[in-house]
């Protein structure tokens, strides 16, 4: 039933859902070794310090526009069989840099990807530029300002991923001043590793119309109803959290808890391959938590693409 509904997500870091064996092909392309952070068929990390290096020793290994429309039309074509009908993509300039990549190579391979899986399956996908953020305000301005210039047209947002527990929100407020004021849509990670006070941070800050995860805001009922109020859509990724022992197990997290309390919430992958998981499997994951009808699925299937960062004409081919 479930597996059936129309589905969306709006938080998946694109070279986080790069599968370790599309890695591994390509380390044998470039003559790399991957052992540090991979084994078999699976990504190796034990806490989130190292998963971030494993993250970026996958990403170290995409260098060409090729390989990156690879990745984005792999990553899009698996979720359309999901039942996917639209996605948003986190996409790292910095993460591009550091292997060699201008961000126009990148963004023009993603964006050949993103074509190349519409035409193939009818699936449609923006992409939101992150800054990075234990690399510092400057290195995330960069990225906002970049991300201001609409360096091309399916760049619709701008976030920040990274250490969410690295310096202060408020470090941070001109790049997320500097992408508003171009139009971009706005989202920020903040309440996933970090407590309720840094969603706090976040909306008194960034002023973000969703946030990545938001989970720990239930910690602070009314800071529950200030989302619930404000309308804020939380970018929630069940997966991630639980791979991360943010909770020990589904029915301790707080996803149907804050739906309850008018909270807008939507499901979403993050690093799919990193966290055993794929949008597929977070919908399923909830329904059998808590039971939802199909009807409540596709709602929140709704939520995602009234959230979503998209031209309207788009939007409402989509709704
Ligand atoms: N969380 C925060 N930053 C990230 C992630 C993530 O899951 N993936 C890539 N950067
Ligand atoms: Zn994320």
């Amino acid at each position: 039933m479930t597996l059936n509904v129309k589905k969306a997500e709006l938080h998946c870091h694109i070279e986080g859902a790069a599968s370790p064996a599309l890695v591994k092909a390509q380390a044998r392309k470039y003559g790399a070794d991957v052992s540090t952070f991979i084994a078999d068929d699976h990504y190796v990390w034990s806490d989130f310090t190292e998963f971030l290096a494993a993250y970026d020793g996958a990403a170290a290994l995409f260098r060409s526009e090729e390989d990156y429309a690879l990745l984005a039309r792999t990553y899009l074509e698996g979720i359309a069989a999901q039942n996917a009908i639209y996605a948003e993509i986190f996409v790292s300039p910095d993460h591009a840099a550091a292997a060699g990549l201008t961000a126009e190579a990148y963004l023009n391979g993603l964006g050949e990807g993103i074509e190349a899986a519409r035409s193939a399956t009818g699936i449609e996908c923006r992409m939101i530029i992150v800054g990075v953020r234990h690399l510092g305000a400057e290195k995330v301005e960069a990225a906002a300002r970049l991300a201001a210039t609409r360096p091309h047209s399916l760049i619709t947002g701008f976030g920040m991923a990274g250490e969410e527990r690295f310096g202060r929100v408020a470090d941070f407020t001109r790049a997320f001043d500097i992408a508003r004021d171009a139009g971009l849509g706005i989202t920020i990670h903040a309440g996933e590793l970090a407590g309720p006070e840094s969603v706090r941070d976040a909306l008194d800050h960034v002023r973000p119309s969703r946030i990545g995860h938001g989970v720990r805001a239930s910690e602070d009922p009314d800071l529950v109803r200030r989302l619930a109020d404000e309308g804020v859509v939380l970018e929630v990724c069940p997966g991630s959290n639980l791979a991360l022992n943010v909770y020990p197990d589904i029915t301790s997290h707080p996803f149907d808890a804050l739906r309850r309390e008018g909270v807008k919430v939507t499901l979403s992958s993050d690093d799919p391959p990193h966290f055993h998981s794929s949008i597929g499997h977070e919908y399923q994951l909830v329904a059998d938590a808590w039971g939802y009808s199909s009807a409540e699925m596709t709602g929140f299937t709704k939520t995602s693409i009234e959230a979503a960062f998209v031209d309207e004409p788009t939007r409402e081919i989509l709704l």
